[in-house]
């Protein structure tokens, strides 16, 4: 039993999804966020600049001591997670995009997947893709503007819909099966984009993300070592960002309380 804090991180706001998934399934643990908000978004930044600020985001939360590291940021995994896993000595839990079960549900439709510009032509990501069948289906969308939109606190439904009809425009009309959700900030922009997708596309599509994927592995991961928390006792959680508290915490608290991975 190991009652220790599990670090969380992600350039920004985007990981706080992961984190409420993690919180809700894994009740006892307690969990050490990190948000890179001075820095976000690291979707337009090169691999070594996002390497660099990934390993800065590890290091304070190893400093802090955590006992293991969860990467909440599908950018920073497609860059960093192999260097950070082979320098740092505790278990590390990453991100992909989940586009493996939105092929295997698949009736053969067309399948966005939003993601970061980097996550796109990453080759993890890309190699992730070539494994996989049907391939042809995958249709990448990066969407940096949506990542921006979830910093900027402004969470209207005026400002989203601009954003929207910038990323998806391009789609006007097309039979579009589901949709991935490539990068941790997007789910909270989700009843937004179904909102878009029912008023312009055809069909409706299936959502998909990877972060009951990762909670779960991160559960598993920990049963696994002997560092999961004593059963029946309740978990804390504390909240850090590389930005303005004072404006990004409130932020932080709003996102938590409002968004529901079930
Ligand atoms: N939330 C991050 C992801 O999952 C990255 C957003 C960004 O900073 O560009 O990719």
């Amino acid at each position: 039993m190991d009652n220790r804090a599990v670090g969380i991180f992600d350039s920004g706001m985007g990981g706080l999804s992961v984190l409420k998934t993690a919180q809700l399934l894994l009740p006892a643990e307690s969990f050490l966020f990190y948000g890179d908000n001075k820095n976000a978004p690291y979707g337009t930044r090169s691999p070594e600049e996002i390497t660099r600020l990934s390993f800065d985001c590890a290091h304070e939360l190893v400093k802090l001591g955590a006992k293991a590291l969860v990467i909440a940021c599908n950018t920073a995994t497609s860059a960093a997670v192999n260097d950070i896993r082979t320098e740092l000595k505790l278990p590390v839990v990453s991100m992909e995009p989940a586009i493996k079960p939105a092929i295997e549900h698949s009736k053969g439709g067309r399948i966005l997947m939003m993601a970061t510009p980097r996550t796109c032509v990453q080759s993890r990501y890309l190699r992730l893709l070539d494994r996989l069948d049907q391939a042809h289906q995958v249709v990448n969308v990066p969407a940096i503007e949506l990542v921006e939109a979830v910093e900027s606190g402004d969470w209207s439904r005026q400002a989203f819909d601009r954003v929207l009809q910038k990323v998806l425009g391009p789609f006007e009309g097309q039979a579009i099966e589901s949709i991935v959700l490539g990068c941790t900030h997007f789910p909270f922009a989700r009843e937004h984009i179904v909102r878009y997708a029912r008023a312009h596309f055809q069909g409706e599509p299936a959502f998909y993300d990877g972060n009951l994927g990762t909670a779960r592995q991160l559960g598993r991961v920990l049963k696994e070592q002997g560092l999961e928390a004593e059963p029946g006792r309740a978990g804390v959680t504390r909240l850090l960002t590389s930005g303005d508290s004072a404006r990004i915490l409130p932020l932080f608290n709003r996102l938590l309380a409002q968004y529901d991975p079930f």
